[in-house]
């Protein structure tokens, strides 16, 4: 198997997931240079597709490749096609499909929940986490996987309440202390493009060095 499979997941659609797994897939193919694979693993909206054909339509390919492979049996797909091709795979398994998740769980090494520091994005969130633990529990590869709840789209002008609700999900989950910012010009407008900028790649690079400490 790949040295590193990342399954991200949430809740809903619009928080953030699929940046952020395409920040993380950035971040091993051009700051670490590991062979990867992105995932689409999503089957109500494909922004990992688009944006990987965007890019290449522009003549500036993204540095690593795609499948788009949205239903239960995802995990067998990496199973089956990724050993010796990839060092890193991240699936990008949406955010409504349990069994997409339960399968992505089979096979990764790391399953990020994604969430805002928003109290309508984090109702589910102990339900979502306790779906990708029990499928790791009925795969009996509890000791091969780490969890973590992130924060995506954090507005750093509300410092007090996301505070608040960090301390509120830690109390519970584990969390990791990374996170990505609300910044639309380095992550909205990024979009259809190849990120390269060690800058735009900074909050990711320390989110990725944070799952590797923890692994
Ligand atoms: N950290 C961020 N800062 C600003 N805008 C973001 C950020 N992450 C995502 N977005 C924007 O939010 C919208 C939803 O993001 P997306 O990654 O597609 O979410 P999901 O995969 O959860 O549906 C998109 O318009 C995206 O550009
Ligand atoms: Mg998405």
């Amino acid at each position: 198997m790949p040295d590193r499979v990342i399954a991200v997941s949430g809740l809903k659609g619009g928080i953030g997931k699929s940046t952020l797994a395409m920040f993380i897939a950035f971040v091993w193919a051009v700051l670490r240079g590991k062979r990867v694979l992105y995932v689409d693993a999503d089957p109500s909206s494909q922004t990992g597709w688009d944006w990987w054909k965007l890019a290449r339509d522009r003549d500036t390919p993204l540095p690593f490749d795609i499948e788009t492979w949205p239903h239960a049996q995802v995990g067998d797909m990496v199973a089956d096609r990724t050993p010796g091709k990839y060092d890193v795979v991240v699936i990008d398994c949406g955010g409504d499909s349990d069994a997409i998740l339960r399968s992505a769980v089979e096979v990764c090494t790391y399953a990020l929940v994604v969430t805002t520091p928003n109290k309508a994005d984090i109702r589910r969130l102990s339900a979502t986490f306790a779906s990708a633990l029990k499928a790791a529990k009925d795969a009996g590869r509890t000791s091969e996987i780490d969890a973590a709840v992130v924060f995506t789209k954090v507005d750093n002008r509300r410092q007090a309440a996301n505070k608040e609700m960090r301390r509120q999900i830690e109390a519970k989950l584990p969390m990791l202390q990374r996170e990505l910012s609300l910044k639309p010009a380095v992550y909205a407008d990024a979009m259809g493009t190849n990120v390269t900028s060690h800058a735009d790649l900074e909050e990711a690079k320390e989110l990725v060095e944070e799952m590797e400490a923890a692994a």
